[in-house]
């Protein structure tokens, strides 16, 4: 088998852990998959072979739901919530003990730069793992007043929230480890048992954070890790009949798939999609930050961010400077393999990918849009595309309307900061997150406050925390990951009432 020459740069002991067929976790034990199939993971930086992995499917699945329905029924049920807590937390004490490597797995399956990985994606998850570790003893019931039916006080009533039950979780491949940790932590926080179905471009570093559950002391078959393509293992998950949940986060046409595949048995479902985040910069910001703030809004994580603020405005007063210095700032941007210390920014996940976003920069172009730099993809091996601005757009090009999930920014001025400018703003059918940068606080936060999204940054983009929640208006997704508001996804509430005369 031919490792990447990436792979050099890691530990012999990550080395030999890539060198051997990852099999899949199934009620505490690794196994391969039914089928005996394996399929290719690829470094997207050299588009060589990065490891086999076992390629779960239907058959896998259902041994994945039979294991977490017994584990729900079994000691993971009966678990105080303080012990469960004191397992989530030592999962998050596991990962940040195992940083270097998880950063590792995540630069070599992904593209990203290792020190990104290493200050971002995997503190981030293992934070997620600590902050949910705490909502275990807290969740809480209410007791209810009554008027109706207890005008005599003849009744008693409380409301008692129970886990929802088994839940599939489905995620992409743009922030592997995170994605994972924000779908896990809070099913385990409210007691629910998980089949995890990871992205097929991305398996590893969940394969390694299962080998981390279990030295937790994780019981059997609370969480099950099923790696597989979309329409085969994740079709299964989503449509298995003993799943009481799917958790879903990628393309806003499979969340559509997702959800018609639950609707046969109303199976509950939280999405968290896609989005065109719209990032507004007035006259009077601090036009340096703003461009600096712009730049990483679009350009962090190559673009393959779902809020990736990836359509800017920009008074037209400062549009030429503003738009000039983000694509300077694009030009000093350091492509090159994830594995380097000196790579700023790496290739996309995948070729189909890179063919996605190439042809969404060959639409652009052909339909009238100038790139003031970048506009094509780089000529080498690995899936490099260079960091585009583009001018001259009009709000019915492709390129405008849909999610590229590359390093692409469309650019438009605007006269005043009025309606005009936040019905532009809500031109979409997304409507996950947005910026607004200006000196002028309560201008910016009446912007906010009118934007259809889920998140809105004032003088700063791409602020995460596993306290804030995290989720889309209109086509961006139903529910909110992340802080008090996830754990609703994973709930249920039981009203109990007693007649006591
Ligand atoms: P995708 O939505 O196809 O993949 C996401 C996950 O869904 C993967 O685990 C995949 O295996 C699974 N999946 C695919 N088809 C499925 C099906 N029929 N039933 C159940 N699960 C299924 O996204 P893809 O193809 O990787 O990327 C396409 C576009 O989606 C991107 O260009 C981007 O615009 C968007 N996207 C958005 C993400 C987000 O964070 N909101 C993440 C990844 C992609
Ligand atoms: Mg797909």
């Amino acid at each position: 088998m031919t490792i990447s020459t990436t792979v050099d740069r890691v530990p012999a002991a990550l080395r030999a852990w890539l060198s051997k067929p990852r099999p899949m976790l199934i009620d505490g034990k690794w196994v391969q998959a039914k089928s005996g199939k394996v399929f290719e993971v690829q470094d997207p930086a050299t588009e060589m072979l990065l490891a086999k992995v076992a390629e779960g499917d239907a058959a896998d699945i259902d041994a994945a739901v039979k294991a977490a329905r017994r584990a729900l029924e079994g000691p993971w049920g009966r678990m105080s919530p303080s012990a469960r807590g004191r397992i989530i937390h030592k999962i998050g004490d596991l990962i940040l003990e195992n940083l270097d490597e998880l950063a590792q797995l995540e630069s070599l399956d992904n593209g990203k730069p290792f020190g990104v990985a290493r200050v971002a994606d995997v503190p981030l998850s293992a934070d997620m793992f600590h902050y949910m570790s705490g909502w275990a003893t807290k969740i809480e019931g209410k007791y209810i007043p009554l008027s109706t039916l207890a005008a005599s006080g003849q009744f008693m009533s409380y409301t008692r929230p129970e886990p929802v039950g088994v839940v599939g979780q489905i995620i992409p491949w743009n922030f592997p480890l995170l994605m994972a940790a924000w779908k896990l932590a809070p099913a385990l926080a409210t007691g629910c048992t998980v089949v995890l179905k990871v992205a097929e471009e991305t398996p590893l570093s969940a394969l390694r954070l299962g080998e981390l559950l279990l030295e937790a002391g994780l019981p059997d078959g609370v969480v099950n890790i099923v790696p597989g393509f979309g329409e085969t293992a994740g079709a299964a998950l989503a449509s298995h009949p003993d799943v009481d949940k799917i958790a879903f986060t990628g393309s806003t046409e499979v969340g559509k798939l997702i959800v018609q595949a639950a609707s046969r048995d109303l199976r509950k479902v939280s999405l968290e999609l896609g989005g065109k985040s719209p990032n507004i910069i007035l006259g009077d910001a601090d036009i340096d930050e703003a461009i600096d703030g712009a730049t990483a809004g679009i350009f962090f994580n190559h673009g393959q961010c779902c809020n990736a603020g990836s359509r800017l405005f920009v008074q037209e007063k400062i549009f030429d400077k503003v738009a000039a210095g983000i694509a300077a700032n694009a030009e000093k941007i350091r492509l090159g393999v994830g594995m380097d210390p000196e790579t700023q920014m790496g290739p996309l996940v995948s070729q189909v990918q890179h063919g996605r976003v190439s042809g969404y920069l060959k639409s652009g172009l052909e339909e009238g849009a100038r790139a003031l730099t970048g506009g094509a993809p780089l000529n080498m091996p690995g899936y490099f595309v260079k960091p585009t601005v583009l001018v001259d757009t009009h709000p019915d090009m492709k390129v405008v309307r849909e999610e590229i999930f590359g390093p692409v920014l469309v650019a438009t001025p605007f006269k005043e900061a009025d309606d005009r400018l936040i019905a532009a703003a809500n031109d979409t059918v997304y409507g996950l997150a947005a910026g607004v940068w200006s000196r002028d606080l309560a201008q910016a936060h009446r912007i906010a406050h009118q934007i259809k999204a889920g998140t809105v940054w004032i003088n700063c983009f791409h602020v995460f925390d596993s306290a804030l929640p995290f989720g889309g208006y209109k086509q961006s997704g139903w529910g909110r990951e992340m802080g008090q508001a996830v754990l609703s996804n994973y709930l249920e509430t039981k009203a109990v009432t007693t007649r006591l005369a």
